[in-house]
């Protein structure tokens, strides 16, 4: 990979040891990707920001020795950040996660954690190159706004933002962006958690080759969330398109040829994952991907009419929740534990309960793994079905 005077300086080590690792990264993988040079990007998004997930491998950020060049939001933590002795989380963990937070701050990396910054101020514009890891955030930017990342890990992203540049391979590249199955969506879909059991069984299909999904029903931006998250859940792609007739939902989806390889879904293949009762011990999950304003709004109303029978958490940006500040005083009212800089999937928080019940696909394939809790899939909209009216 070509790099201009300036990067060679750094690669040299000229900027220090911490540039040096960092552009050490950037250009094996720009190597391996045969990128012919490096790219100015806008933004980053870090992960590996659990201590439940990163472990003490978080002292590899901190013994780093400089300052992100763009602006680079973090993934939720293992535990929320002022409540966390509420959830149940050992203060052992916490003073860990705490150095993890105050490593990647050193660094100037907004400790936003959340997975959506795209809701709370940082969405990227149309055709920006960017640098994000965590994957429910990637094809959710790639897709429906139309940015250009590719599928960054969390030592990758953290090199970019520290760099300012990424290599100019895969996703930034147009042809790189074309699609190559259909999915011949032939049922109606009514519920984000249908848009993430389609997102689920399509990533797993698709794997890495770009769906292109042809539906009957107009998504809004929480299905396209949902559908984002299940995606990167089962599959390793990193965007999707998607028409409804010859509508273009996302907005790429009307620049390539339709694929000539077509995939049926009907309505059995997403109505299996919701056959199962919900067990008495089973708490109530919602909110991965972090919720949006429209679905802490549509919780409310949904548990305006019932009394709970389960513990039931919700899980969202800080910077949301102090902005729907009405919303969330309202589902404390009603018994819900509103759960800022986590989710259940991530925090250790959760790993006391034997199953948790949610509405999204993501959590459903993580939980059992991460969390050694069964799960099951719920439609947000049968949400009462779980409790008394
Ligand atoms: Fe976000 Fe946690 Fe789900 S990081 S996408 S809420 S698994």
């Amino acid at each position: 990979m070509y790099l201009t005077k300036e990067e060679e300086r750094i690669y040299d080590g000229e900027a220090g040891e911490s540039l040096r690792k960092a552009m050490e990264i950037l250009v094996a993988l720009g190597d391996i990707n045969e990128a012919p040079h490096l790219i100015p990007i806008k933004s980053a998004h870090v992960s590996g920001a659990s201590y439940k997930t990163i472990g003490d491998a978080y002292e590899f950020v901190e013994s780093l020795d400089a300052r992100v060049k763009v602006q680079t939001t973090l993934n939720p933590i293992g535990m929320d950040k002022e409540r966390w002795r509420e959830l149940g989380v050992s203060k052992e963990f916490a003073l860990k996660q705490m150095k993890v937070l105050k490593a990647y701050e050193k660094l100037g990396v907004l400790p936003e954690c959340t997975c959506t910054p795209y809701l709370i101020g940082y969405a990227p514009e149309r055709g920006e190159h960017i640098s994000w890891a965590e994957s429910s955030a990637v094809i959710y930017v790639n897709s429906v706004l139309g940015a250009r990342t590719n599928l960054e890990g969390a030592p990758s992203a953290l090199a970019a933002a520290l760099v300012g540049k990424t290599p100019l391979y895969g996703l930034h590249l147009d042809e790189e962006r074309a699609p190559s199955i259909l999915f011949d969506v032939e049922c109606e879909l009514s519920d984000a958690a249908e848009y993430g059991a389609l997102g689920y069984l399509v990533g797993k299909i698709a794997d890495d080759n770009i769906p292109f999904f042809k539906l009957k029903t107009m998504p809004n931006a929480d299905d396209l969330k949902a559908l984002s998250a299940a995606l990167g859940a089962t599959g390793s792609v990193g965007m999707f398109h998607a028409v409804k007739g010859e509508k273009g939902i996302t907005p790429e989806a009307l620049s390539y040829e339709k694929p000539s390889e077509v995939v049926e879904i009907e309505k059995k293949d997403i109505k299996e994952f919701f056959d199962a009762s919900i067990p008495e011990d089973a708490v109530l999950a919602f909110g991965c991907p972090h919720c949006s304003t429209q679905e802490l709004r549509e919780l409310c109303r949904l548990l305006r009419s019932v009394k709970s029978k389960h513990e039931v958490f919700v899980f969202v940006a800080r910077r949301l929740a102090e902005r729907e500040n009405a919303a969330i005083k309202e589902l404390k009212r009603l018994g819900v534990r509103v759960v800022c800089d986590t989710c259940m999937v991530v925090s250790p928080a959760f790993e006391r309960f034997s199953c948790i019940a949610t509405n999204s696909a993501k959590a459903f394939r993580y939980v059992p793994s991460m969390c050694g809790a069964k799960a099951l899939l719920v439609k947000t909209s049968n949400i009462s079905r779980c409790f008394e009216i």
